[in-house]
């Protein structure tokens, strides 16, 4: 069974002359052990598609399914238990909670869902030592650079067993190395049987997917396989 269904998602923002058509109709499907790439121009709907995906944000029209759950027949109890459970989240901005340690802040999602608080701090401590920043624990986000916001971020998004994850430029604040890294994080967490989609602007990111959907106003315009993404992008990175 697939991770992630879209059918004919279409998203319009505003009302009569403001309307936007921020996504028309797209269709995806993302299998376990999958890494999807999702690039296009500014404005082109990717983290519209993102949220959705997330259940975050809800479709004009078309379904969203996860797990072969679909979205819009849950309430927004179930919902929120379906993002904290199945899906990881990396935002554009982090979306890190100020008056929270970053400990706490990966922890939330797993004490939120009823986990005992140390057990979500030992699991806190692992993904932030996955994106090596464990020594951070402790240390609040405005007293950290952006590119280890983005790691608190990213562990958030890794701490326990989801089995969708959504990365909007997840490596957007850090250096290239670091980038990597990440990317290396994501590749593996796939290889271990999750579904990602992870939206980048550079194309050597991209490599690390299995396939590249390119987005322009709203649609797919091209959606490459993987032998086609090494012809256009270069050889995947190997480790
Ligand atoms: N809440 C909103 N209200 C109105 N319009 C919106 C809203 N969110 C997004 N849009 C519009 O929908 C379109 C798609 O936006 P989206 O943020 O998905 O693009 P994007 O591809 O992620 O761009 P970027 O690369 O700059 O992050 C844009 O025209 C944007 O202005
Ligand atoms: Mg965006």
């Amino acid at each position: 069974m697939s991770v992630l269904t879209l059918e004919g998602l279409t998203r319009i923002h505003g009302a009569g002359a403001a309307e936007v058509h921020a996504l028309r109709g797209i269709s995806l499907t993302v299998g376990p052990g999958e890494l999807v790439a999702v690039m296009g121009p500014s404005g082109s709907g990717k983290s519209t598609l993102l949220t959705l995906a997330g259940g975050l944000d809800e479709p004009t029209a078309g379904t969203v399914r996860v797990e072969g759950v679909d979205l819009a027949g849950l309430d927004g109890t179930q919902r929120a238990r379906l993002r904290r459970t199945s899906i990881g989240y990396v935002f554009q901005d982090f979306n890190l909670i100020p008056a929270l340690t970053a400990a706490e802040n990966v922890a939330l999602p797993r004490e939120l869902d009823g986990v005992r608080r140390r057990a979500a701090r030992t699991a806190a401590l692992q993904a932030l030592a996955e994106v090596g920043i464990e020594h951070l624990a402790d240390r609040f986000p405005d007293d950290m650079s952006g590119g280890q916001q983005q790691r608190v971020a990213i562990a958030r998004a890794l701490v326990g067993e989801r089995r969708l994850m959504l990365a909007d430029e997840p490596t957007g604040a850090l250096d290239s190395e670091s980038g990597e890294e990440i990317l290396r994080l994501l590749r593996s967490r796939c290889d271990g049987g999750a579904a990602g989609v992870m939206v980048t602007h550079e194309a050597r990111h991209a490599a690390w997917a299995d396939r590249v959907v390119f987005l322009r106003d709203g649609v797919v315009v091209d959606e490459s396989g993987n032998a086609s993404v090494e012809g256009l992008l270069g050889p995947r990175h190997v480790q």
